[in-house]
C-alpha cells in the first residue's frame, strides 16, 4: 500500500501573517501524520514556509517553475532555485495555469523534466472542463494530457499526477467517489512505463472541492493515493481534517 499524499496548493492567497499562523497549526515539530503532506504557498512566501515547516513533517512545494534552467527570463523562477532554496516539489500543468497563461502539453512536459532533473518531485495536474464531459470527451482530454506531459519522461520516480476536473474546482461540486476513482484506473492505465509495476507507484491524486466531509470516502477508493486541496487547505483545521481521513 502506498503511503497517502496530500498537498495543499494555496495558489494566490496568504501574507507572511496567515502564513505564520496556518503553519503553527498544521507543521507540529515531531509530529506523525497519517500521510506524507506538503503546502504550495506563492513564490514570495517560499522561504518563511520551509523555515516553519523545519522539523516537522510537512514539506513545503512551490505551485509552478519555468522550463528553463537560467537566462535572460523576467519574472521566471527556476527548479534549480526551488530545489536550492529547499522546496522538495513543485505543481506543474494546474488548470488555472494552461488557462491564464496559456500552457500547453509541450511546455508542461519541459517542466517536468526541468524539475525531475533539479531533483525536485512533481504534481502533473489533468483535467477536463464540463463542456468536455458533457460532449462525452472527457477520457481523451485526460488521455492526451497524461501522454502529452509524461512522454518525454525514462521514469516515472518522482512523479505524481492530479486528475482535478476543471468543473470541480473552487466550485463546491466534487466529482463522486465513484467517478474520480473510474477517471484515476483510466489515468493509470494511460501511464508510460511498466504497467503494474511502475505505474502502481505512481501517486494518483484527486484535486476539486476536496473538504473534511468528503475526504475520507474519497480515499478510500483503490485508485485514489491522496488529494490536491485548494480552499480547504487554507484552513488549518479542515486541511488537518483532510490529512487525518488518509488513515
Ligand atoms: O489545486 C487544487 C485545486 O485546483 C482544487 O481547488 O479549491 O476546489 O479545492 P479547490
Amino acid at each position: 500500500m502506498m503511503r497517502p499524499l496530500v498537498i495543499g496548493n494555496w495558489k494566490m492567497h496568504g501574507s507572511q501573517a496567515s502564513v505564520e499562523s496556518l503553519l503553527r497549526e498544521l507543521a507540529r515539530p515531531g509530529e506523525q501524520l497519517p500521510a506524507d503532506v506538503v503546502v504550495c504557498p506563492s513564490f514570495v512566501h517560499l522561504q518563511q514556509a520551509i523555515g516553519l515547516c523545519e522539523g516537522s513533517p510537512v514539506e513545503v512545494g512551490a505551485q509552478d517553475c519555468s522550463a528553463q534552467d537560467s537566462g535572460a527570463r523576467t519574472g521566471d523562477v527556476s527548479a534549480a532555485m526551488l530545489a536550492d532554496l529547499g522546496c522538495r516539489w513543485v505543481i506543474v500543468g494546474h488548470s488555472e495555469r494552461r488557462q491564464y497563461h496559456a500552457e500547453g502539453d509541450e511546455l508542461i512536459a519541459a517542466k517536468i523534466t526541468a524539475a525531475i532533473s533539479a531533483g525536485l518531485n512533481v504534481v502533473v495536474c489533468v483535467g477536463e472542463t464540463r463542456a468536455e464531459r458533457e460532449a462525452g470527451d472527457a477520457h481523451a482530454v485526460v488521455a492526451g494530457q497524461v501522454r502529452g506531459a509524461l512522454a518525454g519522461q525514462a521514469s516515472l520516480g518522482g512523479i505524481a499526477v492530479a486528475y482535478e476536473p476543471i468543473w470541480a474546482i473552487g466550485t463546491g461540486l466534487t466529482a463522486t467517489p465513484d467517478q474520480a476513482q473510474q477517471m484515476h484506473a483510466f489515468i493509470r492505465a494511460q501511464l508510460p512505463g511498466q504497467k503494474g509495476v511502475e505505474t502502481n507507484r505512481v501517486p494518483l491524486l484527486y484535486g476539486g472541492s476536496v473538504k473534511p466531509d468528503n475526504a475520507a470516502a474519497l480515499f478510500g477508493q483503490p485508485d485514489i493515493d491522496g488529494a490536491l486541496v485548494g480552499g480547504a487547505s487554507l484552513d488549518a483545521g479542515d486541511f488537518r481534517h483532510i490529512i487525518m481521513a488518509a488513515e
